[in-house]
């Protein structure tokens, strides 16, 4: 819903910013897209930038800063110990979440080795709406456990639902009462739940979980990396909530915790991370990790202009014209790709579009990381990047046996004030096609498989010759150029 509306031309969304500095792209031949992808062993990740047409594997660190931010780095105050910059990110960011203590990281997977190194045993347990990679890993590399809890209605691909990130309290409840509160170190709450599809949590249901963990004396961590987009989603679609402006949701959101964490490579629109600990002692029984993990207290491996930057992206995050431009063309492209009967997670959230794989490919097994394949196939047949979130970025089961994602999916990522209408018409206009051509799309395996995070770096080849296959049919209907 642009505010701009139009006289004659159907609603579209509008950017409330214009381009100032661009880089140029280019589009490889899909013959030459086909030899860089066996290259970069059938993995997205392993692509280089300079071979893809439209990135859309992340929103992490590669959102569009505006003026005030750039003009801001100009003006960072240089310093081992003390910075000024720092203070003013400490000020900035209490003023918004009305927490003082504040440890610095260089990004979000920082800040969750810092919170897991403090907080987790052997045999602990971790209680999430859902995880996210990293999150999971530094549990899990712990000796701990992750209990996701997700309602579960938030896994259905189509609905209407407007908050399919919410917990489900009773499970909640439930979970803690059988792990004992002493097994639990915390119940972490992601604000636009990442692998599920960017999806919102709302605020009753923030506020209900959190209780229920007060009840128990369990302590409370939000990850607000995806915030922004969470925040735009609460006012829009939460009717209790549509009165109260962005900063006094956020205030409410954040008065429910104990601690708040970020990656500052979304939230902020830089590059950075931050912990924010309400309690004094908390903070303190945390403070030696940072110069251990991450550098002094007030830089915590960043550079200090990525923090004047980020100051003035937290303010950004706070307007309705700057959270709102992600979250419309997700929904714009959602709609189209759904019009189009292309299987993908409604509604729209943040972060990307989410195609579903299990019914694009319903004749690739999630065994064959078909959530992978994809994001290969509209590489070689569009030169555009996305990531897999599947079985692919799953960790094996300690018996060696895959674990089977409860969601394949591909993510086409917006990151924020980057790409315009007619780039996102490409985008729907190739998915289509290779929509029509799906029986041509077929799987992977590995060559080489590392033990952790295996979708970064993992080596893979396709099971037979469907990207030549499938190549030939896109070159007989675009040409070689293309
Ligand atoms: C919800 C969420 N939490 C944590 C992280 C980790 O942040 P970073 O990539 O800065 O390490 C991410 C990154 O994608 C994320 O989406």
């Amino acid at each position: 819903m642009p505010k701009i509306t139009f006289y004659q031309h159907e609603p579209i969304p509008m950017e409330m910013h214009k381009v100032k500095i661009v880089q140029q792209l280019h589009l490889l031949p899909a013959q030459q897209r086909l030899e860089k992808m066996r290259e970069a062993g059938f993995n997205t990740f392993q692509l280089h930038n300079g071979d893809i047409f439209l990135d859309m594997l992340t929103d992490s660190g590669v959102n569009a800063m505006s003026d005030r931010m750039q003009s801001a780095m100009l003006v960072a105050d240089d310093a081992y110990a003390g910075s000024e910059t720092f203070f003013k990110m400490q000020r900035k960011l209490e003023e918004i979440f009305g927490i003082h203590y504040c440890l610095p990281a260089h990004q979000g997977r920082a800040c969750e080795n810092i919170l897991a190194t403090r907080f987790v045993k052997p045999g602990n347990c971790v209680i999430m709406n859902y995880h996210f990679t990293t999150a999971k890993a530094h549990i899990t590399r712990l000796g701990g456990r992750v209990e996701e809890l997700v309602k579960k209605e938030g896994l259905v691909s189509h609905s209407d639902l407007p908050f399919k990130g919410d917990i489900d309290l009773e499970a909640l409840e439930a979970c803690i009462l059988r792990e004992g509160p002493e097994n639990v170190p915390f119940v972490r709450l992601e604000a636009g739940t990442n692998l599920i599809g960017g999806q919102p949590i709302s605020c009753a249901n923030i506020e209900a979980a959190t209780e229920i963990c007060r009840k128990h004396g369990v302590m409370t961590v939000l990850d607000a990396s995806l915030l922004q987009d969470n925040l735009y989603f609460i006012k829009t679609r939460e009717p209790e909530m549509r009165d109260r402006t962005v900063r006094e949701i956020a205030r409410k959101i954040a008065d429910q915790f104990d601690i708040i964490y970020f990656s500052a490579r979304k939230f902020g629109f830089a590059r950075g991370g931050a912990i924010l600990v309400r309690d004094e002692a908390l903070f303190h029984s945390m403070e030696d990790l940072i110069p251990m993990f991450e550098g002094f207290l007030t830089y915590g491996g960043m550079s200090v202009k990525e923090m004047e930057a980020m100051t003035v992206g937290f303010d950004e995050s706070m307007d309705m014209d700057v959270i709102s431009q992600g979250p419309q063309f997700i929904d714009y492209c959602v709609r189209r790709l759904d019009e189009y009967g292309i299987p993908v997670i409604t509604p729209g959230g943040g972060l990307g579009a989410h195609i579903d794989v299990k019914e694009f490919l319903p004749d690739v097994p999630q065994e064959q990381y078909s959530a992978g394949a994809l994001a290969c196939a509209l590489y070689i047949c569009g030169g555009i990047r996305g990531m897999e979130r599947g079985t692919l970025s799953e960790e094996r089961e300690p018996d060696g046996t895959e674990r089977i994602a409860s969601m394949e999916l591909l993510r086409l990522a917006f990151p924020r004030r980057v790409f315009t209408l007619s780039q996102t018409e490409y985008v729907i206009d190739r998915v289509k096609w290779l929509y029509d051509h799906r029986n041509l799309v077929g799987g992977l395996r590995f060559v080489h498989e590392p033990a952790t995070l295996r979708f970064f770096t993992g080596v893979l080849e396709p099971v037979s010759d469907w990207p030549e296959k499938l190549a030939a049919a896109y070159r007989a209907d675009f040409g070689d150029e293309q």
